[in-house]
């Protein structure tokens, strides 16, 4: 099974190498669930027949295809009982919300936390993993959303295109899924010593007195390991929206084709 990001064909490394060569034609793809079929000279940690998931690398071919050529230290086991579909939903969106809450904005129990696209990706896993922290959530989204964010944890919801932004109040940790007007709206609602993180690009606004991150998620195999633990356990859920399979992956690129969730894509028949 594999994910995918729509915006992927926009970014720089789907098309070039580490080096800024072309090295088209590209797999895209980064995320990924299934077996280790083969291992490199010297792999250790890993055995042939293995399940695994993990995030393939920003600039080599990806796993949008039967068979995806990973650095070990970019997998993790993936315990039975976890289903490929619901591992290959991980990987991006868990370390994304992950790195932003904690290793960036060091939410703490007790706090605030606002939480963009609750329903979205990576907001979804944001809003449980904030919630599950002890932090006061307040998700946005579209009204369509509301149940799902508030169903995940989140104490309150704002619609974004119907309630105020600014009635949220102040909050110690705002996390950016949507950037431009929305970003800008958010900055003042960081309340001092706070931060806000965003994953869209290099912030023009921040707080008045509070820090303003972006960030590019990172590989961690120790962390996907905790994360599928709190899937195992039924503390997390990913959401994970249509199955589609691997011939209809052009079509699912396409950016009229928006469905709820994460859209996976069935490598091999029968997993
Ligand atoms: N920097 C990084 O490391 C990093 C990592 C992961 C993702 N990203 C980027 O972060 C973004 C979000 O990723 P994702 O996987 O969470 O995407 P996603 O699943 O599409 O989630 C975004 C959520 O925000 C909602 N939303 C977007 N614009 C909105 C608006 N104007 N008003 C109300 N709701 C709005 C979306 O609703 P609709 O679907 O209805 O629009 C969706 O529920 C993408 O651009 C992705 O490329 C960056």
């Amino acid at each position: 099974m594999a994910g995918f990001t729509p915006g992927e064909l926009g970014w720089p490394g789907t098309w070039t190498d580490r080096a800024g060569r072309d090295r088209t034609p590209s797999v895209p793809g980064h995320e990924l669930s299934g077996v280790v079929t083969e291992l490199g000279y010297g792999t250790t940690g890993l055995t042939v027949g293995q399940r695994v998931f993990g995030l393939a690398d920003w600039t080599r071919d990806g796993s949008l295809a039967e068979y995806t050529a990973v650095e070990a230290r970019n997998l993790a086991p993936l315990p039975a009982g976890i289903d490929h579909t619901v591992a290959a939903a991980l990987p991006i969106s868990g370390l994304t919300a992950w790195q932003g809450l904690f290793d960036h904005a060091h939410l703490k129990t007790g706090q605030t936390a606002l939480i963009h696209g609750a329903a979205g990706g990576v907001g979804s896993i944001a809003v449980q993993l904030a919630h599950e922290l002890g932090a006061r959530v307040i998700g946005t989204g579209r009204a369509g959303d509301r149940e799902t964010a508030l169903g995940l944890g989140a104490d309150a919801f704002v619609d974004l295109q119907a309630d105020r932004l600014e009635d949220a109040g102040e909050v110690d940790v705002a996390f950016d899924v949507i950037g431009g007007e929305v970003l800008q709206r958010t900055a003042p609602l960081v309340r001092a010593g706070g931060t806000l993180v965003t994953i869209i690009g290099p912030p023009k606004v921040r707080p008045a007195d509070g820090r303003a991150i972006f960030f590019v998620v990172e590989p961690d195999r120790f962390r996907l390991a905790d994360l599928a633990d709190r899937v195992r356990s039924g503390r997390l859920k990913p959401i994970v929206g249509a199955v589609r399979p691997l011939a209809e992956v052009p079509s699912t690129f396409a950016p009229d084709h928006r469905v709820p969730g994460k859209t996976i894509i069935r490598i091999a028949q029968g997993w």
